[in-house]
Formats: C-alpha cells, sequence, structure tokens
C-alpha cells in the first residue's frame, strides 16, 4: 500500500478508536471550538502542535509557517492571530520554535534562495539585532541553537505589537504570549520563560496600539 492510501486506512482506525468510550466524540466536536491556545510554529513534519503538547482536537489553534515567523504584513498569521483573539479569545499564544530548524539555517548561510529570500530576511534581522551576542558563539551548532531561541523571542514581541493583543491583554488579562523550543533530540518543550508583562511594557512608548 502506498503513503497516499495508508492515509485514509489510518483516519477508518484513528475514527473508531476516537470512539471507543465516546460515541458522540465527533458529534459534539461539529458543535464548537474553544481552545485555550493560539499555537504558532514551524510548517516542519517533525513538529506536530496537536501531539507535542498532548492536546485533543478543538484544543489549539494552530498557525504554522517556515520557521514560525510572525510578519505583520502576512495577512494570513494576522487573521489568524485576530480570529483567535477577538472571535475565539485564546488565553494564550505560544510562538514554538525548534532546535533543527532548517529555515533558521538557511538564513544563517549565504545563499540566493530565491522566494525564500524575504522570508528569511525576517531571521538575518534577528541576527543583525543580536548580532553581537551570536557571533560571539564560536560552536556552530550553539550559535544556531541559539538564533532559533531569539527567533522565538522576537516573533512573541510580534505578536505583542498587535492591537488585538494589547487590547484584549488590557480589558481582560488575556492572552499571554509565551515562547517554546520543541527538542527534536529528546522531544521535550522547553519554556524560554519570557516575561510577558515585561515585553509589553518595553515596546509599549512605540508600539503601543491600546488607544
Ligand atoms: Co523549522
Amino acid at each position: 500500500m502506498d503513503s497516499y492510501q495508508k492515509v485514509f486506512e489510518n483516519n477508518q482506525k484513528w475514527v473508531a478508536q476516537k470512539k471507543e468510550g465516546h460515541p458522540d466524540f465527533f458529534e459534539k466536536l461539529a458543535i464548537e471550538q474553544r481552545p485555550d491556545f493560539l499555537y504558532i510554529g514551524c510548517s516542519d513534519s517533525r513538529v506536530p502542535a496537536n501531539e507535542i503538547m498532548g492536546l485533543e482536537p478543538g484544543e489549539v489553534f494552530v498557525h504554522r509557517n517556515i520557521a514560525n515567523l510572525v510578519n505583520s504584513i502576512d495577512l494570513n498569521c494576522m487573521s489568524v492571530i485576530n480570529y483567535a483573539v477577538v472571535h475565539l479569545k485564546v488565553k494564550y499564544i505560544i510562538v514554538c520554535g525548534h532546535y533543527n530548524c532548517g529555515g533558521v539555517k538557511a538564513a544563517m548561510e549565504s545563499r540566493d534562495l530565491g522566494i525564500l529570500n524575504p522570508w528569511l530576511r525576517n531571521i538575518r534581522d534577528v541576527y543583525r539585532h543580536h548580532q553581537e551576542e551570536l557571533d560571539g558563539i564560536e560552536d556552530a551548532t550553539l550559535r544556531y541553537n541559539r538564533l532559533v531561541e531569539l527567533n522565538v523571542i522576537e516573533q512573541c514581541v510580534n505578536v505583542i505589537k498587535t492591537a488585538e493583543v494589547q487590547q484584549c491583554y488590557k480589558a481582560n488579562g488575556f492572552p499571554r504570549v509565551a515562547g517554546w523550543v520543541f527538542d527534536l533530540h529528546n522531544g521535550e518543550l522547553i519554556d524560554l520563560k519570557i516575561d510577558f508583562e515585561e515585553q509589553l511594557k518595553k515596546i509599549r512608548h512605540i508600539y503601543n496600539l491600546d488607544v
């Protein structure tokens, strides 16, 4: 059986498994979604959002792109944030990067990557903001890992820059923004423990939109 056909066989098994003990699983699922989390992660096939968080269908709203970037002129990502905050009223927005990220690696190389150039330039900009720290790390793998972390932090700040997040947080005390890194070597999630209040305070005089 080829991989395409196998998907449908897997699907049938999954449906049966979900209905075991919960015969109304899909009827309930069809009614509405009430996720507490918006997860913004990398498209990398090795980092499946629901699975690494141990969450069921309906529990996490997901946006994925190459290298988990949050760009203010990306209508896709901005629409996802808007919908998640304004309509779903998520409690947490997670930006999750991962070590061994091909997008971050490509951005560290001197190469013309065509259509990927403007996308990956966002990561090169993160490098430029932290050039002194990164250039000071001699070991290439450690430097690469650190850029993965710094990129997550920068994208968290980009989430905090949005009007939706600022206004909803002021009115309701949520959502909070968090940055994680998924370690492919052991499957563990690392919380970068971003101080959300502090980040919000720091950027406020320049990016304030909750007027
Ligand atoms: Co990646």
